[in-house]
């Protein structure tokens, strides 16, 4: 469609100039770069390759503006050609997508039948011990679902920027609204919203950041890390 087709840019340029877009244009997103932003996400890892994000690619603007309205009324959700619904389910893996993982790793010759009982093991008392703490400290699912579905969403959001999209995530939204405007099942967490497309306007200002010293320590918790390469 456009010169963004083609070009992409360098991760680390892409990582210096993202922003979170507060406007966007109605410029659309051509299927093939969704495509690959969606694919990418699906890349992510998880733990024991579970995979539980779900996502809803909400394009028409229609629907859009009823998402506009579960998400405290944010105009980029209209503006924005392709806002993403991005889902955590916690119990899939007992309902059918512990086996297919395992069936696909079989199909891909990864594994063995060791490995795939010591899973089907490890995952149900990783599970399990929701009820009956393991070493006083008992999973959290819903920290558990955040954890990988925030992997996918943000290799989707680095892709996008990749192939020169702007892009905006979001958690302002009331959860029980967009879940009923958009039939999805109680079980399932909605983690997080990120609108795509092209921003309108000049980008926002960086807001900075912490320096390192503050956010990361070496070895123990508050020690501050040296680096030969940071002054
Ligand atoms: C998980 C997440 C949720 C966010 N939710 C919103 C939101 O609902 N509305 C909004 O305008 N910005 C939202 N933001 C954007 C942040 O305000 C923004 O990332 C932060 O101020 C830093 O700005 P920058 O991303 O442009 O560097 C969110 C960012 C993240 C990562």
């Amino acid at each position: 469609m456009t010169v963004h087709d083609s070009a992409q840019k360098a991760f680390t340029e892409v990582v210096r100039d993202r922003r979170a877009t507060p406007n966007f244009l109605s410029d659309p997103v051509p299927d093939a770069d969704l495509e690959k932003i969606l694919a990418a996400g699906l890349k992510a890892p998880s733990a024991y390759n579970l995979q539980p994000w779900r996502f809803v690619v909400v394009r028409d603007l229609a629907n859009r503006m009823k998402l506009r309205v579960a998400a405290l009324n944010q105009p980029k959700i209209e503006e924005a050609p392709v806002v993403l619904i991005a889902c955590a389910g916690l119990a899939g893996w007992k309902e059918g997508d512990l086996e297919e993982v395992i069936a696909l790793a079989r199909a891909n010759g990864y594994g063995d039948e060791v490995r795939y009982a010591s899973w089907r093991r490890n995952v149900s008392s990783f599970f399990a011990s929701e009820a009956g703490p393991i070493g006083g400290i008992a999973p959290d699912v819903a920290v558990w679902g955040n954890r990988h579905t925030m992997i996918a969403f943000t290799t989707m959001m680095w892709m996008a920027e990749t192939l020169g999209y702007d892009t905006a995530p979001m958690e302002g939204f009331d959860e029980g609204k967009v879940k009923s405007a958009f039939s999805i099942p109680p079980e399932i967490r909605i983690v997080a919203l990120l609108a795509i497309g092209r921003r309108k306007g000049p980008d926002k200002l960086f807001a900075g950041r912490f320096p390192m010293s503050r956010t990361v320590f070496a070895e123990k918790w508050g020690d501050a890390i040296t680096l030969s390469s940071t002054s």
